[in-house]
């Protein structure tokens, strides 16, 4: 079975070639048009995916050693994502496998982030709680088999990688500033400044309100010493980080205790964050939890991930029709 998935709900252009079980190739164009703007514009997003589609399904192809008549299905990201984005992955799958008459896949990006995991060992045993950390998301996900998952808690506001984001900007870094901080925070003190953790009821989570007390906080700061931000970088971003972190996995504890599931992944963009690997991975020992992070290659957005979600698809015979269309704010 071999499956060529592609990715584009943001603004990464990707695709994966999946071969009985193996991944062959995962290429992925990220759109460096962005940083200019300080955030992903979704219409320039759109048309550099409609650039870099047909170069970086051929990189795939080629990478893979394998021509386009050896395929057994074309995989695509239906939702959530941007519509523009997502439509030119949508379209391009679809005539893809018109043209091949093969079948056609349709995977959800937060499933296909969870299904990371299978892509190499050490994958989670069934059931097992998910922390999915992304640019647009942060859910908690209790997963019960391959395609049998449920949020049992979510941002109310925004997501956490948007938080990481959000405050970069406040300090001039550019986009996307989430790596950024942790590259400073790696050189900082966590408990230089204190931040509020805000208080969510249930598993649900809330990072709106840190935003703003960064803003403040930077804003008296500034008053007093305009170069506050030059001189105090890393012990800022630090101190950012150690509270998303906190805010994260007081609620992953939470879950965990209330569920009885002691096997824990984390995924998505945010799951590369180097202060989160350590810290679950310290709070995993502590707690007695079999802990699963994803390689670096899979935590961003890729379409290996979507490769995997389809192979399990494939499968059940789950396969969409030539009718289907993007779904951009599709749950599961
Ligand atoms: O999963 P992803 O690639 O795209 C979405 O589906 O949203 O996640 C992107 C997010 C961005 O907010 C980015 O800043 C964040 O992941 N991110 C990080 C790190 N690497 C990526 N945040 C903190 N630390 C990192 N090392
Ligand atoms: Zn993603």
């Amino acid at each position: 079975m071999n499956i060529l998935a592609i990715e584009s709900s943001c603004d990464e252009t990707s695709a994966a070639v999946l071969a009985n079980g193996h991944m062959l190739s995962n290429v992925i164009a990220t759109q460096l048009i962005h940083e200019k703007y300080g955030g992903v514009v979704p219409e320039l997003a759109s048309r550099a995916h409609q650039q870099h589609i047909l170069p970086v399904v051929e990189r795939a192809l080629a990478d893979a050693n394998l021509p386009k008549n050896a395929l057994s299905a074309i995989a695509f990201t239906r939702g959530p994502g941007l519509l523009g984005s997502l439509l030119v992955g949508a379209s391009f799958a679809k005539a893809l496998a018109l043209g091949l008459n093969i079948p056609l896949i349709e995977v959800n990006h937060m499933q296909a982030h969870v299904l990371a995991h299978f892509i190499e060992a050490p994958r989670p045993a069934f059931p097992f709680l998910c922390l999915t950390v992304s640019g647009g998301h942060t859910q908690l996900v209790r997963v019960d088999s391959p395609l049998t998952m449920t949020i049992i808690g979510q941002t109310m506001d925004d997501a956490v990688g948007e938080a990481f984001d959000k405050s970069a900007k406040l300090l001039g870094l550019p986009y996307p500033g989430g790596p950024l901080i942790d590259k400073y925070a790696k050189e900082g003190n966590p408990l230089a400044f204190k931040f509020p953790m805000g208080e969510m009821p249930n598993l649900d989570f809330s990072f709106s309100g840190i935003k703003t007390a960064i803003l403040y906080f930077l804003r008296d700061n500034k008053k007093v010493n305009p170069d506050f931000v030059d001189q105090n970088l890393p012990d800022i971003c630090a101190s950012i980080q150690h509270t998303l972190i906190q805010m994260l996995l007081t609620k992953l504890k939470r879950a965990a205790r209330e569920t009885g599931i002691r096997d824990i992944a984390i995924a998505g963009g945010v799951s590369a964050n180097s202060g989160l690997r350590t810290a679950l991975t310290q709070l995993g020992t502590a707690q007695g939890w079999n802990v699963y992070i994803p390689s670096f290659d899979y935590c961003t957005d890729n379409a290996a991930m979507i490769a995997m979600a389809a192979q399990f698809k494939y499968e059940q015979g789950d396969f969409a029709d030539q009718t289907i269309s993007p779904l951009p704010r599709m749950s599961f």
